[in-house]
């Protein structure tokens, strides 16, 4: 019987994940997004072209491969219908590849509303969402009032529809925020009727299938580990599983049906949105980090906050997924830098700890560590032998102190710019 490879992201997100599944899907044949909604923007670049995908698999442009969006996952009609129709104008035709859980949720026009009014109501301390409706359609979900996609079968579908807006409606009212969703909801109800031209399936039934008859599976995390809902820095977090738990609670696998957990990082760290950052970088070279890496949302264009690579985050993350393989992304921004820095450890009131402590904002105080900088570019590098000698150090401190080996080096965003060791 064969394992589901997962693929996560062991920061804040935006780690370039896309780009590796990317890469990756000509070895296996399933590809499967288990959790997130369209809060994920994956770029993918090849042959000159970008790419940014929101919902659907990173595993639809290598050919023939069966993509599954997974019950994990929650789905915005809207925003899946515009994705799929700007992949068919480019000429990529999703109609045999893709498929849908019956178990994954539909996020309403309402919910979008809804997380724009909690946001609003928290002020200050407003999460910073990607306002998608994430947040509310989860919660939903878990108060088991949510609508599947599997709902769209059913013949009162409206009626229950309706009802789950009456509610929302409710809340929207009793907080005071004012919305207009007639137009929204008339595309909603358009790409309602879009999806059903997809096949809606047992997910879980398709996954354990190919895992029996001995077909690879490639598990897409969306977001990060520190974005966890139960593990990252809440509440400033998405409301999903990101860790590598949710790809067996999104796809309805075994956790003995796990293999290979690839963990990716960037060789620095960012995140988007509020909440401790314990590494970031408030000054020019904060600012030359995101310069230099374009370190803009691709779903938001929202500016990321930029930092050094944090190796006690990182550590966190790892023991959380059980990752077995790292993979180290834009190492070709830190090209020019004279020095590198990365955090071993924090300092908390005069302690030093190597442990992610369960409050990360206020008075901690990263204890870095200086690497030299390699000064020239990695981007034409194709062999890991080739890489000079301080990035190979920087390389290996990072496998030293985490015990476990980086596999493939990321040196810019094409697909051709891969190292695999
Ligand atoms: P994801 O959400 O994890 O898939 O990552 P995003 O696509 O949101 O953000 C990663 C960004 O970095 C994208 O713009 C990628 O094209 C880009 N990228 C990925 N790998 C590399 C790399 O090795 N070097 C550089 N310079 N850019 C990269
Ligand atoms: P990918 O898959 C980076 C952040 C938001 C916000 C918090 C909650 O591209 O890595 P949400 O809309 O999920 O309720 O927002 O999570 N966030 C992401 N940050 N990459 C993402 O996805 C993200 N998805 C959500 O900025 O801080
Ligand atoms: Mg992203």
């Amino acid at each position: 019987m064969k394992k589901v490879d997962v693929i996560l992201g062991l920061q804040w997100g935006d780690e370039g994940k896309g780009k590796v599944v990317d890469v990756l899907t000509p070895s296996y044949e399933v590809v499967a997004r288990f959790q997130g909604g369209p809060n994920a923007g994956h770029t993918l670049e090849f042959n000159g072209e970008k790419y940014i995908l929101r919902s659907i698999p990173s595993g639809i442009f290598q050919g023939g491969k069966q993509n599954i969006i997974g019950s994990g996952v929650v789905l915005d009609a809207v925003l899946f219908r515009e994705e799929a129709e700007a992949l068919a104008a480019s000429g990529h035709d999703l109609a045999r590849q893709l498929s849908i859980s019956k178990k994954a949720h539909l996020i309403l026009p309402t919910h979008r509303m809804l997380d724009a009014a909690y946001e609003a109501a928290k002020g200050s301390s407003k999460i910073g969402t990607t306002g998608k409706g994430i947040g509310p359609a989860y919660t939903d979900k878990v108060s088991r009032t949510g609508m599947r996609v599997g709902d769209l079968l059913r013949p009162d579908f409206r009626d229950v529809y309706a009802r789950a807006k009456a509610r929302h409606e409710a809340i929207l009212r009793s907080l005071g925020f004012e919305y207009d969703i007639a137009e929204l909801e008339s595309r909603w109800f358009d790409a309602v009727e879009y999806l059903r031209r997809f096949p809606i399936i047992d997910s879980e039934y398709a996954i354990n299938r190919a895992l029996a008859e001995g077909r690879s599976i490639l598990a897409e995390g969306a977001q990060g580990t520190l974005l966890d809902v139960d593990f990252g820095s809440y509440p400033f977090v998405t409301s999903s599983n990101t860790v590598c738990a949710g790809a067996c609670t999104g796809l309805g696998v075994a956790p003995n049906r796990i293999g290979e957990v690839y963990g990716i990082f960037k060789a620095y760290c960012t995140r988007v949105g509020s909440g401790p950052f314990p590494t970031e970088l408030f000054d020019e070279t904060g600012a030359r980090l995101r310069d230099l890496g374009h370190e803009y949302g691709a779903v938001t264009g929202r500016e990321r906050r930029c930092g050094w690579l944090d190796l006690v985050a990182l550590k966190y993350a790892i023991m959380i997924d059980g990752v077995t393989q790292l993979i180290m992304m834009k190492s070709d921004v830190l090209n020019d830098f004279d020095t590198i820095k990365v955090a071993t450890a924090y300092e908390i009131g005069g302690e030093r700890t190597d442990e992610f402590p369960y409050a990360i904002d206020g008075g901690l105080k990263p204890v870095y560590r200086e690497f030299e900088g390699w000064k020239c570019d990695l981007r034409r590098i194709a062999r890991y032998e080739d890489f000079p000698a301080e990035f190979k150090t920087y390389v290996e401190f990072i496998e030293h102190e985490t015990g476990v080996p980086v596999k493939i080096i990321s040196v810019g965003p094409d697909r051709s710019e891969t190292v695999v060791r």
